[in-house]
């Protein structure tokens, strides 16, 4: 992979890259713009041509091109490589060939689900409670359940165990597996299994339901190497032929609403599996269709997640609509059950999902009260505040003001008001909470200016233990660093330099120390044996600050 990612960096200039993103003016040797994590008020961004570097000064941070890519993007370093590979016009598969543990592990553990796939699967087969469950409860046929992989784990302690580890697994791998539980016995028991199936159809984890009233109803797999809960689709791999073929996706709230629509022939059907919709859940649907329909429940919940799905749609230019008539039932399951033509049905009838929500908005106000209208503009405002195109927003801006039979321009007044609130209340919040960390980045900025000096200006001494870096990018971010803070002081002046950084270093260091004690000193009581002696180096620190 290292011969990949020299063959990308030799292609691509790290000025067009980051151009892309940030607007970038000539500085000398370098070129320098704002930082695109929108903290600077002068132009504190660098990036070095020569070096194919960059650094953030505001930010404290910096990189070669793909650590920049996933920092703005917020990806990961497979996924920079890959876009950046697209890029530069690099064929990755050619540098493949020597597999790294990572991937060797992640074959195993794919290896050890899908044997426990097929073990749950015969399992099945053989358990009649089970059996009934699933075929007379739940009323899946044997279409279904073969094409979801649907299972039944035995009661007994540690059968799956027994049978992998039969097949040369062992226990480490098992539990990286995410298949058992902490007394290393069978984390799912007695239950239904209904496996994850990621795009490319391996089996990456279980969710798996009782077969009575007991708790906890589902018991998910948890965080592996292989499954990762804010990226999983549940059911995009049975999806994603319907979902191209006829340009939507139908987003339901469980895994058992999608397996039903699937068997109902609505197979656009999908979830995100025991977690609330991320921005990854969306942009990986906005890759495959605009057109994504929520069918969430109508209840409190039902609105919040669709407020959070308006909000984390912003800039994707997706259609977001709602699917709400459920004729009654509770979920698209029940309705399926009832009869499935009307899912069908429903799938169709949709509204926009931000007339949805402020229909939702009006349902427990009398918009004849005054104190009324105000609650309803509250709620309305700060939804219409997520929409990004300036047309769309009006219009809404013109129905909620119709609504409770204001001028658009009070509402407008109003809207402005609020927002400004918000963002006087995410400054405030900016300035006050992360004092500990502002101190510790401007920490890590001395150190780090303090660091150039030694390596750059050949400072032997400093009473400040500091590590030299060995990785190349590092230390050609550390030229940089040097360039931007030393380069104009004269050499004889390095030492008093030095000098002066270290005294401002350890000032920081102790201001840093004192709130950290301060923090721990809240949580002591006053007879404990530590609190007076958090109280004397608390002092003892404040005099050395003097
Ligand atoms: P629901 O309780 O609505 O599930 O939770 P459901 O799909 O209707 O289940 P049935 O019909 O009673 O079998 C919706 C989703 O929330 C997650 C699961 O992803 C489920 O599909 N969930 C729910 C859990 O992760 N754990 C639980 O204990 C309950
Ligand atoms: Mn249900």
């Amino acid at each position: 992979m290292n011969d990949a990612k020299e063959e990308i960096k030799s292609r691509l200039a790290v000025e067009d890259v980051v151009g892309q993103y940030v607007e970038l003016k000539r500085a000398g040797r370098n070129l320098k713009g704002h930082s695109p994590w929108g903290v600077d008020k002068t132009p504190s961004f660098m990036v070095s041509p020569e070096k194919g570097i960059w650094h953030d000064f505001s930010a404290n941070k910096g990189g070669d091109i793909f650590t920049f890519v996933m920092e703005v993007e917020g990806i990961s370093f497979k996924e920079a490589m890959e876009k950046l590979a697209e890029k530069a016009g690099v064929d990755l598969s050619k540098y493949r060939g020597g597999d790294s543990n990572v991937t060797k592990k992640k074959v195993r553990l794919k290896e050890a689900l899908a044997l426990a796939t097929k073990y749950y699967q015969a399992c099945l087969v053989r358990n009649e409670t089970a059996r009934d469950y699933v075929f007379y409860k739940r009323h899946m046929n044997r279409g279904t359940i073969s094409e979801f992989r649907i299972g039944y784990s035995p009661a007994s302690g540690k059968a799956l165990r027994k049978v992998l580890e039969k097949r040369g697994f062992t226990e480490g791998e098992l539990d990286d597996a995410g298949l058992l539980n902490q007394y290393k016995s069978d984390l799912f028991r007695n239950r239904m299994m209904v496996p994850f199936i990621d795009t490319s159809g391996n089996i990456i984890g279980f969710t798996a339901r009782v077969l009575d009233k007991s708790e906890p109803k589902y018991l998910n797999t948890p965080e592996t190497l292989l499954f990762n809960k804010s990226r999983f689709i549940f059911g995009l791999y049975n999806a994603k032929e319907a979902i191209r073929r006829n340009g939507f996706v139908v987003i339901v709230e469980g895994n058992m609403d999608v397996i039903s629509s699937h068997q109902a022939g609505v197979k656009e059907a999908v979830a995100t599996s025991g977690t609330a919709m991320t921005e990854q859940h969306l942009k990986t649907l906005s890759k495959l269709t605009s057109d994504i329909r929520l069918a969430y429940d109508g209840d409190a919940a039902g609105v919040k997640a669709t407020e959070r799905a308006i909000m984390l749609a912003g800039d994707l230019g997706i259609e977001l609509t709602v699917i709400s008539d459920y004729h009654g039932a509770k979920d698209p399951d029940e309705l399926i059950q009832k009869d499935a033509k009307l899912w069908q049905q429903a799938v169709e009838e949709r509204v926009p999902a931000v007339d949805w929500l402020l229909n939702k908005y009006e349902e427990n106000l009398n918009l004849r009260l005054a104190p009324d209208k105000k609650k309803y503009s509250d709620v309305a405002l700060k939804l219409l505040s997520y929409i990004k195109d300036e047309v769309e927003r009006a219009s809404y801006e013109e129905k909620v003001a119709k609504r409770i039979g204001v001028e658009i321009k009070v509402l407008r007044e109003k809207g402005d008001r609020l927002n400004k609130k918000i963002e006087q209340a995410a400054a405030n919040r900016y300035l006050k909470k992360p004092k500990t960390v502002v101190t510790s980045a401007y920490l890590k900025r001395l150190e780090d200016s303090l660091l150039a000096l030694k390596l750059f200006g050949g400072i032997v001494e400093t009473e400040i233990p500091l590590e030299v870096p060995e990785d190349e990018v590092r230390i050609n971010e550390l030229e940089l660093v040097f360039d931007n803070d030393h380069e104009g002081i004269k050499e004889v002046n390095y030492e008093k330099e030095a000098t002066e950084l270290m005294k401002r270093y350890m000032v920081e260091l102790n201001k840093q120390k004192i709130v950290e004690l301060t923090e721990k000193l809240a949580t002591l009581d006053e007879n404990d044996a530590e609190y007076e002696e958090v109280i004397r180096e608390i002092s003892s620190l404040q005099k050395m600050q003097k």
